[in-house]
């Protein structure tokens, strides 16, 4: 993927996969908007470009088209964090979709329906996914939490604009970070992870474990590795099918003298948070991979 603040796109339909899989609560309240401020810097990048944005994104895991899954109910939401007139539409793809594209004003914002009413989605269809291609002109991926996964709208849909996909800004910093811990050999290196699942971070961690020197591990993720070391657990979020995955990363941790901490502390870092610390190491953060910051970091310890 090339760099999009170079393109042209005055005119142009760009389709952004977004991830807007946020939390809501019992009454249907976003809960946390991290996740909708993350695309923003790219929405306005493609406005100001003269770029109509079509927000595509999944929300859930819907057996089918379930209601309680609908993105529109977040788009109230959406509008007031990206502080933008957003339109929706009640499906994805067809020619629905496609005219009400077809009649939005250059510089618009529509959001279309959850991704995820289709299974095709999830199978990475290529039918589908040409079928979200057609929407537009350019594809850009800024779902960092969801590109992981081999999806219609993320990996497959790609195929079909040759020249013209772009990683999006949150994606290009998210990879920026990832790439100078890698690569810029500055140790020591910690790296703290949370979030409830170690499915979709596993192959992170097989990958961090070579590259950092300690890694804390918190949130829902942390009581897999507990009870993987023997631990008790209770009713706790556990993913029993990774419990070998887990004592496989721990023993390679082992192996290469590096240290994974544990907490059932569910962690939550603001940039603020960190003038509160009062010892020095290098640090990667990646919290239910949404946010990240690097640099020096003091720790009380
Ligand atoms: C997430 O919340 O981890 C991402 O949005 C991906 O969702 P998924 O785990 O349901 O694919």
């Amino acid at each position: 993927m090339s760099d999009l603040e170079k393109q042209d796109l005055k005119n142009k339909k760009v389709i952004v996969r977004v991830d807007l899989n946020v939390p809501l609560d019992d009454n249907d309240n976003v809960t946390d908007t991290t996740r909708i401020l993350a695309c923003k810097e790219t929405i306005d990048l493609i406005l100001e470009k003269g770029g109509t944005c079509i927000l595509i994104s999944h929300l859930g895991r819907p057996k089918g088209k379930e209601n309680k899954f609908s993105l529109k109910k977040i788009v109230d939401t959406v509008s007031r964090v990206l502080n933008q007139p957003i339109f929706f539409y009640q499906d994805c793809i067809g020619q629905g979709a496609q005219e009400a594209i077809s009649k939005l004003d250059q510089g618009s914002v529509i959001l279309m329906e959850n991704l995820r009413f289709y299974q095709e989605e999830t199978l990475g269809d290529r039918v589908f996914a040409k079928s979200l291609s057609e929407l537009g002109d350019i594809y850009v991926n800024d779902a960092f939490g969801t590109c992981h996964r081999e999806h219609a709208s993320t990996a497959v849909i790609a195929e079909y604009f040759k020249n013209k996909k772009f990683a999006g800004k949150l994606l290009q910093k998210e990879l920026k970070a990832i790439n100078q811990i890698a690569n810029d050999g500055k140790k020591p290196v910690l790296a703290i992870l949370g979030g409830a699942k170690v499915s979709s971070k596993l192959s992170i961690l097989y990958n961090l474990i070579r590259n950092v020197d300690k890694i804390i591990i918190g949130g829902g993720m942390a009581y897999t590795f507990i009870k993987a070391k023997g631990g008790q657990i209770g009713n706790s979020l556990v993913e029993n099918e990774l419990i070998t995955n887990a004592r496989e990363i721990l023993g390679l941790a082992q192996k290469l003298d590096k240290q994974i901490m544990l907490t059932d502390l569910d962690l939550k870092i603001t940039k603020n948070d960190l003038k509160k610390f009062t010892f020095y190491l290098n640090v990667l953060f990646l919290l239910n991979k949404d946010f990240h910051t690097q640099g020096k970091l003091k720790i009380h310890s």
